[in-house]
């Protein structure tokens, strides 16, 4: 390929494909576990980490390098690794940096699973998270550091809260507490939102959704921005100090760049076993080609359908933040220019009950646990991804009780508007 720098380039950056005649348009799928190697020394070097080579499909595969070389290029990261879905994308990215006995911080405008990740199984296991409102101040954000405080991780666009995040606050204070900033863009995807070229050190997909956008595969990744400095402040021993499962390797200083990836491939897909598999990859792959069109399609639709809803007399209020007079409005057009994607939320008239009889009534909308998916998806937060959640803890992460979740596909607009139309009416 040329060095020609495209706007938004979606051709493949195929691993171990690279600018050779002959090599295939899309990317083979190695469904294979491990790979024949003929001399011992070969082996050696893969398992000092000095070899680009794969040998055994949990901590490297062909296919799997193909779709972490395109995610990492669509983010503008410099490396990236996937794992088996977005919740071990969360987990590997934080626990790649904290032990036992260290701290975060962490916006509790979260996805339903992250937060009970971030709120019960990381403090079982020593690690501890202080939640916060992302609207605060930055003296807030600031307020909540300790000295064992190791990160900070928040939503680009909040599931399913819709809150925009003020990058330009959060990047200002985890710049100065000198911590990393983890960002989860699942929602905006980097057809919209390019965290990293906004303050972002690490950026995580659940490439479930809009990644791979037509509901075919469970997947995460995990992508670095690569400027982060490890060394700065002797916080970060996992990336500095010599690692004994590796020979005393020093991430940091052997792979500069790269080092957190690098280490992610070789401690967590390693021993905990996350890896994404050669099918998901090449599917997520697939999805990725069309993610620009798909998401320009997907934001018209949803502020279409949002702009309908709030005039419809069956509503009590729409949540979208690309509608004008949203909280996010401004975050929105300064964050999401391009668009604000698919997803809106709306309270039926009637509460919960009324909620209810107008999902049964849906025809062309399905109702599914999933968001991003080229055709309209509907839920009930509350009852459903939340259900663990105290109710004052739903409603300080915004889900109302008779909040539904809309994700607005790809569809003509015309015929979701009949559809909601016509479920409405029968409440
Ligand atoms: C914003 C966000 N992050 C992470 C996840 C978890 O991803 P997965 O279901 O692929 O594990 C989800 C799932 O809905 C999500 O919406």
């Amino acid at each position: 390929m040329s060095e020609k720098k495209y706007k938004f380039n979606t051709d493949c950056v195929h691993a171990g494909y690279k600018a050779e005649s002959g090599q295939p348009q899309t990317p083979p799928i190695a469904q294979s576990t491990t790979y024949r190697y003929y001399d011992p020394a070969d082996v050696a070097e893969w398992f000092d980490l000095n070899s680009p080579t794969c040998a055994y499909t949990r901590l490297d595969n062909p296919t799997v390098k193909c779709l972490e070389e395109k995610m990492a290029a669509l983010e503008g990261g410099s490396a990236a690794i996937a794992a088996s879905a977005g919740m071990s994308a969360a987990l590997i990215s934080i626990f790649n940096i904290c032990n036992a006995g260290d701290h975060f911080i962490a916006s509790k405008s979260l996805y339903g699973g992250t937060y009970n990740l971030f709120d019960v199984t990381l403090r079982k296991m020593g690690i501890d998270c202080t939640f916060i409102d992302q609207d605060g101040g930055i003296e807030d954000i600031l307020a909540a550091a300790r000295p064992e405080t190791k990160l900070i991780f928040a939503e680009s666009l909040g599931n399913p809260a819709l809150t925009v995040l003020d990058f330009d606050k959060f990047s200002r204070a985890a710049k100065t507490l000198e911590v990393p900033l983890i960002i989860d863009n699942t929602l905006a995807s980097p057809a919209l939102c390019r965290p990293l070229l906004l303050g972002a050190d690490i950026v995580i997909h659940s490439t479930t959704k809009y990644c791979d956008g037509h509901a075919s595969c469970v997947g995460g990744i995990v992508v670095e921005g690569g400027d982060f400095d490890w060394s700065k402040n002797g916080k970060y021993p996992g990336m500095t100090e010599p690692d004994e499962s590796y020979h005393g390797i020093r991430f940091y200083e052997k792979y500069g760049k790269m080092a957190f990836s690098v280490k992610l491939r070789a401690q967590m897909l390693r021993d905990l076993g996350c890896a994404m598999s050669p099918m998901n990859a090449y599917l997520t792959w697939q999805g990725l080609q069309t993610l620009h069109l798909r998401m320009e399609r997907h934001s018209k639709n949803a502020l279409a359908m949002a702009g309908f809803l709030k005039d419809h007399p069956m509503t009590d209020w729409v949540t979208y933040p690309g509608l004008y007079g949203d909280k996010y409005y401004d975050l929105a057009k300064k964050y999401l220019p391009k668009g604000q994607s698919g997803v809106l939320s709306f309270g039926v008239k009637g509460g919960r009950e009324a909620g209810e009889k107008f999902l049964k009534a849906l025809d062309l909308a399905s109702l599914v646990v999933h968001v991003g998916d080229v055709r309209t998806c509907v839920l009930h937060p509350a009852s459903s991804t939340h259900r663990q959640m105290s109710l004052e803890d739903q409603i300080n992460a915004g889900i109302k009780p008779e909040l539904i979740r809309v994700s607005v596909g790809i569809e003509d607009i015309e015929d979701i508007k009949e559809d909601f139309d016509q479920a409405l009416k029968k409440i």
